[in-house]
């Protein structure tokens, strides 16, 4: 059966890219002559039967804004199979026939369970600044995020080097390091906490006194929320000082302006060319995929797979990391 009309929603946490892949998605049902809809809230929109039908023009001029045009949300409802048969109900009375969801892994999982109870096509955009799909070396809003906390730190260096300070920031990456780590090679931190690996707690002092008898006479520590270390950034502050009495230490939580602002170069022609992919796949008759980017070009990785694996932290850079913290 051929695809007529799709139906695009967001959903999960917002990325910076992801209105950029609704007008790509948008255009390129236009382009090939199919209808298009918009779910507002994501499948929360799906099961309230929010709906909106729009066109070329209708996604003029957001390529270049935050956010998500269509509004997202964690829907409790649409995990469970009562609120997964409202929203095929609307769906299909809507007249649509396939979906793309531009979302992370959460999201994939609810599209899963939406086509293996329903049979409906879905392919998925990976859209989270965390970086954290396996199937993609990029996801949407990943590389705006880094230019965002990258600015934030630069901000930071500036006093605490003024007052010979060390600062712990706390950057997002609930269960991935790729914040972390890029943004902490980028500003130039002494340490890098991942969810991925944990050095100790006496690692990071011996660390931060090596760095200052290097002559270091401030320091940034970036903190992914999701390390392990064992103590979040305000308990660490409490025992850098309990073991240094003399370390005049500060915290900054970046919190989710990491997740607002206009969209980079890179995630904007990144969304257009996942947004593109999407439907040209949904056309050719796929399903239960989602679109990634490796080794610069367009791919195809099975939903199923995409949820279940992990996108590995490129060791490499841990060791730059240390080597630049000389
Ligand atoms: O998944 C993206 C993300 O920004 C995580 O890094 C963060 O832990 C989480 O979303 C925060 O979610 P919420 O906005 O629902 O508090």
């Amino acid at each position: 059966m051929s695809v007529k009309k799709i139906a695009v929603l967001t959903s999960g946490g917002d990325a910076p890219g992801m209105n950029a892949a609704i007008r790509a998605v948008v255009r390129t049902c236009a382009y090939h002559g199919l209808e298009v809809m918009g779910v507002y809230r994501g499948y929360q929109g799906m099961i309230e039967g929010d709906f909106k039908e729009m066109s070329a023009r209708s996604v003029r001029d957001i390529i270049n804004k935050g956010g998500t045009i269509l509004k997202s949300a964690r829907s409790k409802d649409f995990r469970t199979p009562e609120g997964r048969a409202i929203a095929y109900k609307n769906l299909t009375a809507a007249g649509a026939d396939a979906l793309v969801v531009i979302g992370g892994d959460g999201s994939f999982t609810g599209a899963l369970a939406f086509n293996k109870e329903y049979n409906f096509p879905v392919i998925g955009i990976p859209g989270t600044i965390d970086n954290d799909i396996y199937g993609t070396d990029y996801t949407l809003g990943y590389d705006t995020a880094l230019n965002t906390v990258i600015d934030a730190i630069d901000k930071i260096r500036d006093t605490a080097s003024s007052h010979n300070r060390l600062f712990f920031i706390e950057v997002m990456g609930r269960d991935a390091g790729h914040i972390a780590l890029n943004s902490g090679i980028g500003a130039g931190a002494e340490e890098i906490l991942i969810p991925e690996e944990n050095i100790g707690l006496p690692k990071l002092l011996k660390s931060l006194e090596k760095s200052r008898n290097s002559g270091k006479t401030s320091s940034l520590v970036v903190v992914a929320e999701g390390d392990n270390i064992g103590k979040n950034v305000f308990e660490l502050k409490e025992y850098v000082e309990e073991h240094h009495p003399d370390y005049d230490v500060r915290v900054s939580v970046l919190g989710h302006m990491q997740r607002g602002g206009s969209p980079s170069c890179f995630d904007r022609v990144l969304a257009s060319r996942m947004g593109v992919k999407a439907v040209e796949s949904l056309i050719e008759g796929k399903t239960n995929c989602m679109v990634g980017i490796r080794n610069t070009k367009m791919e195809l990785t099975p939903l199923e797979k995409a949820i279940k694996g992990t996108s590995k932290i490129n060791m490499e850079l841990l060791r730059v990391a240390e080597i630049m913290a000389t």
